[in-house]
């Protein structure tokens, strides 16, 4: 059996990335992309909060896939190539495989040490599978190497990702989704549904503290990527759920005035100033399928939990 093989669109070196980071922290308010969250220690620290008691999106994820499995390839069909966007540890995508029959897995994540090492396990319990990984950054355009293959597609999409970007971008998103998959093409993606605040914010900002490091793990790739001094000890973990814009919000806090410093910039922080590093929007049943109708979907079958706390949706 050969190994799966790995695609590489993405460099983390890039003046690109710098860029955009330097940029984040001059903006007013001073804000940070949620996919710099995601190193090898960041993706170890997410899958982490999936078992914490608090965060409840995984498991209800996993127990709705675990129940329709069967109807989504019903609809689906067999045998076609999965394609996994923001794979993590590829779990979700591996307890599909027995409904599906996948002939070809394609794994795509930004954090490519860690989904490397994800993959080449996966290999090892399912070697009849081809296996492709692809390192890329998929937030500004989703584009799929040739690698991919051809043969009709199934995009997943799982962990309520989708809502990592604002509405509008979530429509561009979900139209690039619907492009990528190409004729035939579907697409199974999971939601976080709107519920009661206090559970919403208990959900990211738990009692061991898991979510606090996750978030606060971003000031070592600021020192990594960019060379910015900032210190761990230096800032709070915050997470509130924002009712007007109906999304949960993660910010560093600063806990004292201070200054941010990096090769050719600076960005003065006064005393509980805030870098934004994080949405994480939650939408109503037919609010979601309206935006997958506006992004071209002609037919959806949804999905959820008995406490309509969270969704999937299969559309094509
Ligand atoms: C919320 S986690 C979900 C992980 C897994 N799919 C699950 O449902 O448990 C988001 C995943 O997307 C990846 N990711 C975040 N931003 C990305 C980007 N811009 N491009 C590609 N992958 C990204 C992260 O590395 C992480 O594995």
């Amino acid at each position: 059996m050969s190994g799966p093989k790995f695609v590489q669109l993405y460099r983390e070196d890039d003046a690109a990335l710098r860029g955009e980071l330097a940029l984040g922290l001059l903006a007013r308010p001073a804000s940070v992309s949620p996919k710099f969250l995601y190193d090898a220690l960041g993706s170890h620290l997410f899958e982490a909060i999936t078992e914490l008691p608090e965060y409840y999106p995984t498991r209800t994820e996993r127990a709705i896939l675990d129940r329709h499995a069967r109807e989504v390839a019903a609809i689906t069909g067999r045998g076609r190539t999965l394609i996994d966007l923001g794979a993590g540890s590829c779990e979700k995508a591996a307890r599909l495989f027995d409904a599906l029959a996948p002939l070809r897995y394609v794994a795509v994540d930004i954090s490519i040490e860690y989904l490397r090492r994800a993959l080449t396990n996966l290999q090892h319990r399912h070697p009849g599978i081809e296996m492709v990984g692809v390192g890329a950054d998929f937030s500004s355009t989703l584009v799929l190497p040739p690698d991919a293959g051809r043969g009709e597609r199934l995009l997943f999409y799982p962990g309520s990702s989708i809502g990592n970007f604002t509405p509008t971008d979530a429509l561009r998103f979900l139209r690039q989704a619907r492009a990528a998959g190409g004729p035939g093409g579907a697409l199974l993606i999971g939601v976080d549904l709107v519920k009661d605040k206090a559970t919403l914010e208990r959900a990211y900002d738990d009692a061991l503290r898991v979510t606090a490091a996750f978030n606060l793990n971003l000031l070592r790739r600021l020192e990594a990527l960019l060379g910015c001094d900032a210190r761990i000890d230096d800032f709070d973990h915050v997470a509130l759920f924002n009712d007007a814009e109906s999304r949960i919000e993660m910010h560093l806090q600063a806990r004292r005035p201070l200054v941010l410093r990096w090769p050719g910039g600076e960005r003065a922080l006064a005393a509980g100033e805030r870098i934004h590093t994080e949405n994480s929007y939650k939408y109503t049943l037919d609010g979601f399928e309206a935006l997958l109708r506006q992004a071209g979907f002609a037919r959806t079958a949804r999905w959820s939990d008995e406490r309509g706390w969270f969704a999937v949706f299969l559309a094509s």
